[in-house]
């Protein structure tokens, strides 16, 4: 029996996990061939799941690195050593013998225990070492693989930050040369800078990688993994429920699994028929937040616009008497959904506009 059927906040895995064999498929295929590839998707869509889930069912050695709360440079550098030393699986001593023996510098290297006996590595150097020290530990899955004669995977989440970090060249400038022996993946939840960063000719990663779409999972698969989560614990929901639940989530995983929680939460047997909307407020207070503050970083314009795209839907946006209505004028319309586009509110598919987020939606339609 799962006693928690649905689960949402990090990363997925296991019994918690749905479908998405498609994508699984053709990341396990990428990787065997040694692509480098970027995956890109909006916060909370499974990106980091997927990846994880993927890789554990190779049998590929992996690194695994966030770039989230990295600030500077050495910072950088001493999280990367960190998570390359951790995924070697063995004793922090071999670890540091091993560093010893391929690396150029002579590293100071700290390993620190936490209660629970687990090692974390340190590099100690001077920021006017910086330069050096990066290219080395840049090096260091590569060295690694070729050491052993076995492919390893380096993953790089929320790889947007790097630009703030300012050493995108010097990676690119490492990292090409690990071709057949190092697969980097790239992941990132800002598509305007990962779009930027990867197919941008004057940019250092032009080119250099495999695009892997995600898509929303699909339907089917949710009215099974979410029938199934309620029967296996003795409990019942009908599939035109589950639709209520889909129709709000649009399949967006993180809402999907939240809404199927809240009502799993508050349904003793069956699922009677108003709990599904009251599931649907209670989520809309929590968050309401995190969507007013995202509301009130946009300019005028830009919210204006997002009330006409929720009004008008997101088709043939720029026709004159829909502008009229909004006081717009095309090139002023045009300004706020560019602005939109690239604050990541809304995306653009088949000349068509949506909003990312399918709740910020719901949350700005009831406001
Ligand atoms: N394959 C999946 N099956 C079921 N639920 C999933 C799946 N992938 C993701 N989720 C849901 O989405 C949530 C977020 O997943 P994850 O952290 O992998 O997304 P992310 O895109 O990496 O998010 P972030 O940008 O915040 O790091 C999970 O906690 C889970 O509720
Ligand atoms: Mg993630």
């Amino acid at each position: 029996m799962i006693k928690k059927p649905f689960h949402y906040g990090g990363t997925v895995d296991n019994q918690h996990f749905c479908n998405r064999a498609s994508e699984i498929k053709e990341l396990t295929t990428d990787i065997d061939t040694g692509l480098n590839l970027l995956l890109y998707a909006p916060r909370r869509f499974g990106k980091t799941s997927l990846v994880l889930h993927t890789l554990k069912q190779t049998e590929y050695q992996y690194i695994f690195l966030d770039f989230m709360s990295i600030v500077d440079e050495h910072e950088f550098i001493n999280e990367y050593f960190n998570a390359i030393s951790k995924s070697l699986n063995t004793t922090a001593d071999k670890v540091v013998e091993f560093f010893k023996k391929i690396l150029k510098i002579k590293p100071n290297i700290s390993v620190d225990f936490d209660i629970s006996g687990t090692p974390s590595f340190k590099l100690n150097f001077l920021q006017k070492e910086n330069s050096v020290v990066l290219k080395e530990v840049l090096e260091l899955p590569y060295l690694y693989a070729k050491y052993h004669n076995k492919k390893i995977v380096v993953v790089f989440d929320e790889f947007q930050e790097v630009v703030n970090l300012g050493i995108e060249d010097k990676l690119r400038a490492v990292l090409q040369h690990h071709k057949d022996m190092v697969s980097y993946i790239f992941l990132g939840s800002k598509k305007s800078i990962m779009t930027n960063l990867f197919f941008d000719r004057s940019k250092p990663f032009y080119k250099s990688v495999k695009h892997i779409p995600i898509d929303k999972i699909e339907a089917h698969h949710w009215q099974k993994y979410i029938k199934d989560g309620f029967e296996k614990n003795g409990k019942k929901i009908d599939s035109e429920q589950i639709e209520m639940i889909l129709e709000v989530s649009k399949g967006f995983p993180y809402y999907t699994q939240q809404i199927a929680s809240e009502i799993f939460n508050i349904t003793e047997k069956e699922v009677e028929s108003d709990l599904v909307e009251k599931a649907i407020d209670s989520m809309l207070e929590k968050e309401e937040d995190l969507f007013l503050n995202e509301w009130n970083h946009l300019s005028q314009h830009q919210k204006k616009a997002l009330k006409f795209l929720i009004h008008f839907g997101g088709e043939n946006i720029y026709q004159k008497e829909k502008m009229t209505e909004y006081n717009f004028t095309s090139s002023s319309l045009k300004k706020a959904v560019e602005g939109l586009v690239a604050k990541d509110v809304i995306d653009t598919k088949k000349s068509s506009f949506y909003l990312q987020d399918p709740l910020f939606e719901l949350f700005l339609s009831r406001m």
